[in-house]
């Protein structure tokens, strides 16, 4: 099994650079925060109360959620057969998520469901604990980083109305896996870097560390 790890905070790049990086190497791409997504975006449509660890079980218990790597390499998930598509970004979503994902009986969910996929293929996988508690043991882990200011600016640049901040101070803040940056982690500053200068860091640590792109 070989799951690359990169997590971070809101909009430090993740996703962007797990896509490239996942490229470069022939692996698939999960963007594990979907996951998280798809379940908020299901207890709000359920009118669940997200502040009710309870109610959210309930709405679990009674939902079925299928993931998998699509054609194009990349993660998909549906929720009762429905894979919300845009909605999974929407404000709602973005306000709420970090309480559902405080939930237990919900990481307990979909760390099984992240950790499933890693048997079929070699995988980048993207989030806030898949270094610290999904994949604790893989040996090739990323944290990446950015000033709140910048990372803020980013999302406002993409004309959403996500508030990273508050998202960062739940998520690092909660009990069960919290955002934290293991100890073995490689941590990329992000902050004045492109992209593909990320992605580029990335690929060459991993080739130090025997894994080469195709
Ligand atoms: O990565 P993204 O910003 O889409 O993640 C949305 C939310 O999902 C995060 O703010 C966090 O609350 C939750 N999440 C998590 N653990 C992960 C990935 C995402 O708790 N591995």
């Amino acid at each position: 099994m070989t799951v690359i790890a990169i997590d971070g905070p809101a909009a430090s790049g993740k996703s962007s650079v797990s896509r490239r990086v996942a490229a470069r190497l022939g692996f698939a791409c999960v963007n594990s925060g979907t996951l998280y997504r798809a379940v908020t975006r299901e207890v709000l449509r359920q009118g669940a109360d997200t502040s009710s660890p309870e109610s959210i079980a309930a709405v679990l218990a009674g939902a079925e959620i299928a993931c998998g790597i699509g054609d194009g390499g990349e993660s998909f998930v549906r929720v009762n057969g429905d894979d919300a598509g845009a909605e999974l970004s929407d404000a709602q979503v973005n306000s709420h998520v970090s309480l559902v994902a405080a939930v237990p009986a919900v990481r307990e969910l979909i760390s099984h469901l992240l950790r499933a996929l890693a048997r079929e293929r070699p995988l980048v996988m993207e989030g806030r604990d898949i270094g610290t508690e999904v994949f604790p043991d893989t040996p090739y882990k990323f944290y990446l980083d950015a000033s709140p200011e910048i990372r803020q600016a980013r999302r406002d640049a993409e004309g959403g109305t996500d508030r990273v901040a508050a998202r960062d101070r739940l998520d690092s803040t909660r009990k069960t896996a919290p955002l934290r940056t293991a100890a073995d982690a490689h941590v990329v500053d992000t902050s004045h870097l492109t992209l593909d200068g990320v992605a580029d860091a990335i690929v060459e640590k991993l080739r130090t560390l025997g894994i080469v792109p195709k």
